[in-house]
């Protein structure tokens, strides 16, 4: 065996089916004592250290993490990079936060040294918090893609992102016009799509931001490249679906605006999705759609709801985001602390098994990326987490307290956070130590 192989051997936990189509059990693989085998940034084995560690070369590097778990590394399908720093600005509702704190942040990005400064705080927040991959809102500015993909290529991180589509409805310093939103989507996507592991989304911001002439534009990249992402946000707020409605007073809704422009489909995420109702939820399924839920996202009453069940029921792919900086943390772990009581609050549940499959398999499923990432099946991308049980004095007092690998996890998700995270991984490489 050649010697870029490398082994981790701690308790490995990941999901390897939704546990709303096969039930909690078969959802998932837990090896108390495992082993991870890693070679050329693909994982190349798993299973049992006791069976696997008599297979391996006598000379192989074995890094051995006690009283820690490893996962797949953290999925996040909805977050804007620009709005890294203004995470947390006082909202009330979401059209006014927009034009207050919003608009004017994303004005800056438009300047090379400010977008890479920012790149860089975004890639290592998204790192420290155990997120591999991310589905990521630029700006309207080209710029502000190019120095994400930079700052992500350096790291080989698979990451997803796009430049703002948006040419109506917002100030005139941030709006570009439907040909050369055009324009410069398709420059950002000869220049990134499908270079190493990165990959472009079309991103039209939302309904009430494009003219039907950009919308049918945006529908047309997707349909001169394949494999191309699409990403909005859609029925986040009342407000904001009564001035679609208004907008568009010839369409049924707000999913029928973008099913009409083509931009449903395999590779297109929806942020949000509080208030989409059975036909819609149907329609989304029906197109191979995504939906990120997004339940750290409740500063504009409600953002962050969502109902989950109702998606299930049609089988519709759903990831989770953090909506940075609507969303207010970068951690998927918090993320999944609001999305049990957000679920708890709509008299469902969400156990933690189901929790796990959100953040990693699920998303990558709403990414059509499950043959790479989410899970730790030998022929992955290795992107993996090591989580760290003594993180903290109460964590480490309270697992001892769990009697089995479901309370260990839902407790790492109630009081986990980035401080939890103790080594990232991306391809094979150490990117984040605590
Ligand atoms: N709808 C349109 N733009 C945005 C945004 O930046 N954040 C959120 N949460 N919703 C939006
Ligand atoms: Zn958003």
């Amino acid at each position: 065996m050649p010697l870029t192989r490398k082994a981790y051997r701690a308790a490995i936990l990941h999901s390897i089916a939704d546990p709303a189509e096969v039930g909690i059990e078969a959802s998932y693989e837990y090896f108390e004592d495992g082993l991870l085998v890693v070679d050329g940034g693909k994982i190349c084995a798993l299973g049992h250290a006791s069976d696997l560690l008599p297979t391996l070369p006598a000379d192989i590097e074995i890094e051995h993490y006690q009283d820690a778990l490893i996962t797949p590394g953290f999925i996040d399908t909805h977050i804007h990079f620009p709005q890294t720093g203004m995470v947390g600005a006082y909202g009330e509702q979401l059209l006014d936060w927009l034009n207050t704190y919003t608009f004017p942040c994303e004005s800056q990005f438009g300047d090379k040294a400010h977008a890479d400064e920012v790149a860089d705080i975004f890639v290592k927040e998204l790192l420290r918090n155990g997120t591999t991959t991310a589905l990521v809102f630029g700006s309207v500015h080209p710029q502000s893609v190019n120095s994400l993909f930079e700052a992500a290529e350096k790291l080989d991180l698979r990451m997803i992102a796009g430049k703002v589509m948006m040419d109506r409805n917002a100030p005139d310093y941030l709006t570009d016009t439907a040909e050369s939103s055009y324009v410069d989507s398709k420059a950002l996507i000869e220049r990134w799509h499908g270079k190493g592991r990165l990959h472009y989304a079309v991103t039209p911001r939302f309904a009430p931001t494009s003219t039907p002439e950009q919308l049918t534009l945006a529908g047309q990249l997707l349909t001169e490249y394949p494999d191309l992402y699409m990403q909005t946000h859609i029925s986040e707020n009342l407000k904001e679906i009564e001035w679609v409605k208004e907008l568009f007073p010839e369409r049924k809704g707000y999913l029928d605006v973008y099913d009409h422009y083509q931009l449903l489909g395999e590779r297109s995420v929806f942020a949000h999705g509080v208030h989409l109702c059975d036909d819609e939820c149907a329609r989304l399924a029906e197109t191979g759609s995504a939906i990120s839920f997004c339940p750290t996202s409740n500063f504009f009453l409600g953002s962050g709801l969502f109902n989950l069940p109702m998606a299930e029921k049609h089988k519709l792919n759903v990831g989770l985001g953090t909506d940075v900086g609507g969303g207010t943390s970068f951690s998927l772990l918090q993320t999944l602390n609001e999305a049990y009581k957000v679920m708890q609050l709509q008299g469902a549940r969400l156990s933690p098994f189901k929790s796990l499959y959100l953040a990693t398999l699920g998303g990558a499923r709403a990414l059509r990326l499950e043959d790479k990432i989410g899970n730790l099946q030998p022929g992955s991308d290795a992107d993996f987490l090591v989580l760290d049980y003594n993180a903290t004095p109460l964590l480490s007092y309270r697992l001892k307290q769990a009697n089995n690998i479901a309370e260990t996890l839902f407790v790492l998700m109630t009081l986990g956070d980035d401080r939890t995270v103790q080594q990232t991984y991306a391809a094979g490489a150490l990117v984040h130590q605590r």
